[in-house]
């Protein structure tokens, strides 16, 4: 885990700042709020550990300790009580708080009790990361051989169909020409609809099975380029504006340009999806050590929490006229390149995709 989070809660500043200071020395990052009000806001920025005061001006720790269990579900509420209200400190740990301490604690035992409400928040996101990871491979696994064979089904009359439409388009162009409009139309959506179907089939076949990579150094500008390029127009409809911030001088990633051309185009077309008109959709990469981070942020609502879970399941989708498959295809080439994925709140306000590649040798 990068920097753990603290969130301390006390209307007291100069308790708080104290509780600050010790805290940063450990190498925590601090968040401070002076009122259950201001803890929820706060909080919606994400933590780990959170310290309560059990006494708040707007309200008692136990109440506070439910909203930001519900908050940030992964996360644990420690409750700081004075020996006045430690029946309402007890209530709270009842009520799903990890621990209380009666102030004024020690310094070593407020970063012991801190150290453990981390631990447990690690073991959790663990277990529900294995957990999610289990239920996942369970789905593809029932839904894999049947969704290869139904595919491979469905191809050959769909070819056999596409095949006679390009004989009946060339027929019909043969005729007269003010006879040919009305049946060229819908002869032509048609088409299109059976190319829709056909993108749709090779989807859940790569999904099924996935073929190898065709692996080399990437420059991922050209991928990001390209990508750019191909969903400009679809930008434009929606009055979206698509930036893309991926520099020439980027190292290069191993893989394979094609598959990853499908990773940004699939998590582009999300951003669109959730993007309102006006909104902003951004491409980004750079470089660490020994990866390259790429990212897709946008300025959409973002993704709940309860959505979250799911993101990466195949046939999970909360559209309409989604197939789920998007991100479960995003997941599966990512993992097939030694990469991994991550959804956050983004800095346009929306969702943010960070997808971490490793370098080309
Ligand atoms: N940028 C985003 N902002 C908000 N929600 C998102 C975003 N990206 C994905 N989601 C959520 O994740 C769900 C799954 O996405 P996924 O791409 O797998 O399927 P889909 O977009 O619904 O369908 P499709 O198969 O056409 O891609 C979406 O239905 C949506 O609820
Ligand atoms: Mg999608």
């Amino acid at each position: 885990m990068s920097t753990a989070r603290v969130l301390v809660v006390d209307d007291n500043a100069a308790l708080a700042d104290n509780l600050r200071e010790i805290l940063e020395d450990a190498g925590y990052e601090v968040r401070v709020a002076g009122s259950a009000a201001a803890a929820q806001e706060v909080a919606r920025d994400g933590f780990e550990v959170a310290l309560v005061d059990v006494r708040l001006p707007d309200g008692d720790g136990t109440r506070l300790t439910e909203r930001l269990r519900a908050l940030a579900p992964e996360s644990a509420v420690v409750l700081l009580t004075g020996f006045a209200a430690l029946d309402t400190a007890i209530d709270a740990v009842r009520a799903g708080a990890f621990a209380y301490l009666v102030k004024p604690a020690s310094t070593p035992h407020l970063l012991l009790t801190v150290e453990q409400a981390l631990r447990q928040v690690t073991l959790h996101a663990e277990k529900r990361a294995l957990a999610r990871r289990a239920q996942v491979a369970e789905k593809l696994a029932a839904v894999g051989t049947m969704t290869a064979g139904l595919s491979h089904e469905i191809r050959n009359p769909l070819n056999g169909a596409a095949l006679q439409l390009t004989v009946l388009e060339r027929r019909v162009r043969k005729l007269p020409a003010d006879s040919q409009p009305g049946l060229l139309e819908p002869l032509l959506l048609v088409r299109d609809e059976i190319r829709r179907l056909e993108h749709l089939v090779q989807d859940f076949l790569q999904f099924a099975r996935p073929v190898e990579l065709r692996a080399g150094a990437v420059p991922l500008h050209e991928v990001a380029a390209a990508v750019t390029q191909l969903l400009g127009g679809d930008a434009e409809r929606r009055q979206v504006t698509l930036s893309c911030a991926v520099p020439e001088t980027l190292p290069r990633v191993w893989g394979d340009g094609e598959k990853l051309r499908q990773v940004l185009m699939n998590l582009t077309l999300n951003a669109f999806e959730a993007t309102p008109a006006g909104g902003q959709v951004r491409i980004q990469a750079h470089a660490a050590s020994t990866e390259v981070e790429l990212t897709v942020d946008d300025s959409g609502p973002g993704i709940p929490a309860e959505v979250q879970e799911h993101l990466f399941e195949p046939f999970f989708t909360t559209k309409a006229a989604g197939s789920g498959l998007g991100l479960s295809i995003v997941h599966a080439i990512v993992a097939q390149h030694g990469g991994v994925i991550h959804c956050e709140r983004g800095p346009l306000g929306g969702a943010r995709f960070r997808v971490t590649l490793p370098l080309a040798p």
